[in-house]
Parts: C-alpha cells; structure tokens; sequence
C-alpha cells in the first residue's frame, strides 16, 4: 500500500491530478445537483484510494451515492476502514473488461490510471457512454507515454497473467506494444464514443506537462 500511495499520491503530478480531479468532480456534481439528487458516481479501478481521498474531500455538503470499485476485495476491504466516514460511499467489485454492460445508470465516471486496462478502449469508452445519465460525465487520469516509473507500477505490476487477453490487441494501440495512448488518441477516442471534451490538464505551457500524465473530463451531451 506504501508503494502503491508513492506512485499514485505522494508525488507531484499525482497530487496536482488528483486536486484536479477533486475540482473537476466537485463541478460536475454541482452542475447536476439541483437536476438529480443523489448525483450518482461510479470509480473504476479505485485501488488505494489515492484519488478518492482527494475527490470525497472536494464532496463534502454534496449529495452524492459513491461506488467505490475495484477488481480486488483487498482494496474494497482497506477503502472501507479507510472511509467509513463517508455514509454515501459503497463497495463493489466491478471489472471493466466484463461488467459495464451490467451496471445501473450513473452520472460521473471516474478512472484514475486504470482505463489502459480496457481491452478495447474505444469499446469501453463507448459502454460509459451508454451508462451515463445525458448531461453526466466521465473524469479520468492517464499517463500518455510509458516512462520506466509508470511502466513499473502501472503496467509491468498489472500485467495480465498468461492465458489472459491483453489490453489494446485490438484497439488504437493494436500492432504497436504499448500500453498507454497518447492525448491526442484518448481525444480521438472521447469523441468517436459520442463524448465531448471539455478538460485535459496540465496545458502545454505548465512546467508539469512534460510528465506526460493528464487529467481528461468528456460529457455526454444533454441533448445527445
Ligand atoms: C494503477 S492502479 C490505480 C489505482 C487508483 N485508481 C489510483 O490512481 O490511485 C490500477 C487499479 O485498477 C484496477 N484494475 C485493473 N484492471 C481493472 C479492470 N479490468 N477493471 C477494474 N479495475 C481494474 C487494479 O486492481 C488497480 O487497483
């Protein structure tokens, strides 16, 4: 867990995205309250949790049902102690490779660092298009070129096991042995899904961009 925080909380990107996201989120929600009360959120891939501490914080006074998901009973089991504070927050395993078809309606989607994982992210990027709410929105955190750091805990660490599909065979990154996609891909693949951008941070002329990590937020259009 103490690694798992390092790479994913206490550095300086991770901090400057989550307070991102926390800000993003905390808007969003705002925007729907008055429209839909509770606003309903769904995280993919929560893990430690380093991103949900940040955005619960940005939540407060808010009415809001949180899904706390993940693969794994061991990060639901420690986000559970970790914030049992919260009434609204829930705990559920949901695998994005195999149940977003069967998830109830939400309006924001959150995915910090795990959508890389999809298989097929166009396919999955279109399957949050279809469980969210018109007007709702998907928020989420990616790196957008392997650096050895991220490759050691994001990738190599979540590697699937042999036997099991990769991510991206057939996808965007078909052909190429990457695992992450570039910014101007997740925007390509944003709005091929039928979601528009309308955030992607840091800008080019923050000192922070040459991390090569973003925070992106799309909308599924009110009108759509
Ligand atoms: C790199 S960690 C990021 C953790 C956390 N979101 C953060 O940024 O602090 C990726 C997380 O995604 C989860 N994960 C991997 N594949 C997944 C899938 N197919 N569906 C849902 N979660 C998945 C892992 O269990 C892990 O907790």
């Amino acid at each position: 867990m103490f690694t798992a925080e390092a790479a994913y909380r206490d550095n300086v990107i991770s901090r400057y995205l989550n307070l991102a996201a926390r800000e993003v989120v905390a808007e969003i929600v705002a925007r729907l309250e008055s429209d839909r009360s509770p606003v309903r959120i769904l995280e993919l891939g929560a893990g430690v949790g380093g991103t949900t501490s940040d955005v619960a914080t940005g939540l407060a006074g808010l009415s809001v049902d949180y899904h706390f998901t993940d693969l794994s009973t061991f990060f639901l089991a420690a986000a559970r102690e970790r914030f049992a504070e919260h009434p609204w927050m829930r705990y559920e395993i949901v695998d994005m490779n195999a149940d977003l078809d069967q998830q109830p309606r939400y309006d924001v989607v959150l995915a910090a660092n795990v959508l890389h994982n999809a298989h097929h992210v166009g396919k999955t990027l279109r399957q949050l298009y279809d469980l969210l709410n018109p007007g709702g929105a998907v928020v989420f955190i990616e790196a957008c070129r392997a650096h050895c750091q991220l490759l050691t805990s994001m990738h190599f660490l979540m590697s699937p096991r042999p036997g099991q599909a990769h991510p991206g065979l057939s996808d965007v990154r078909a052909g190429t042995d990457r695992i992450f996609l570039e910014e101007s891909e997740w925007l390509d693949q944003l709005t091929a899904a039928g979601l528009t951008p309308m955030l992607m941070l840091p800008d080019a002329d923050h000192p922070l961009y040459l991390l090569d990590q973003r925070i992106f937020a799309a909308v599924r259009d009110a009108a759509a």
